[in-house]
């Protein structure tokens, strides 16, 4: 890693990104963000306890499509989750980039891409606790209310940097963006969802992260937006 910045607050790592850094990789950590970003112009409350950070690189890394490195990351959270808890947890991915346990919002990722530069933003809620979850889809968990214990949010944040950095050297970096283990993990599969375009059931993960539904016009591969669970039909 070239360059770390660890703040106690700023607006929003993704914008801090944007200015620090440059051809290499770098690291912006923020405890709490004033402005924190979802994705389609929502705020990412970030409230202290949680992990917030993104991570800068060149995007020609990984050889694959931008939108399957950020699946392919929130893979790498399934993963470093379960082994920090021993599989206590059994963390999923909602497509095309949340993580849920028991059907609420563990965490969020945000890519976005700035020159040659991916800005891989994410939020973990690790000790945070909520306020306001009246109404929402998939309202907000923290690991600490799953499990009732505090997490060190550095050990979370170095097991999941650290292993993303051996896939971006390896090379061989398949297994992560590999269908089947995210497709295991695509809790948005085999259910009936709508998006802005279309409805049907979604059955599989696209070779560019694009999520395949059947459709009543047949097979339709959606490439943004968001899915939401419909009745049958
Ligand atoms: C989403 O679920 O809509 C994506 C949320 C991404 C939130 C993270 S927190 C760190 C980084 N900085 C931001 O402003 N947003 C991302």
């Amino acid at each position: 890693m070239k360059e770390l910045l660890h703040l106690r607050r700023c607006d929003s790592t993704q914008t801090v990104a944007r200015r620090f850094g440059s051809d290499g990789w770098s690291l912006v950590w923020s405890d709490r963000q004033t402005e924190g970003r979802g994705r389609g112009s929502r705020r990412w409350i970030s409230e202290a306890g949680g992990l917030y950070f993104t991570l800068r690189y060149p995007s020609d890394t990984f050889d694959v499509p931008a939108p399957l490195q950020t699946i392919g990351a929130a893979l790498l959270w399934v993963r470093v989750l379960n082994r920090s808890l021993d599989g206590e947890l059994d963390p999923g991915i909602k497509w095309p980039n949340d993580l849920l346990l028991r059907g609420r919002k563990l965490g969020g990722l945000l890519g976005e891409s700035h020159g040659d530069a991916l800005l891989l933003g994410i939020g973990i809620n690790v000790n945070n606790t909520f306020q306001d979850q009246e109404g929402l889809r998939h309202p907000p968990i923290s690991l600490r209310e799953a499990t009732g214990e505090t997490h060190s949010r550095r050990a979370l944040l170095f097991n999941w940097v650290s292993a993303w950095l051996r896939a971006a050297e390896m090379h061989d970096h398949a297994d992560l963006f590999a269908s089947d283990e995210i497709e295991e993990r695509l809790r948005t599969l085999g259910k009936y969802v709508r998006t802005e375009r279309s409805r049907g059931r979604a059955t599989g993960l696209a070779p560019d992260g694009g999520l395949v539904l059947e459709t009543n016009r047949g097979t339709r591969t959606v490439h943004a937006g968001d899915v939401v669970e419909v009745p049958y039909g």
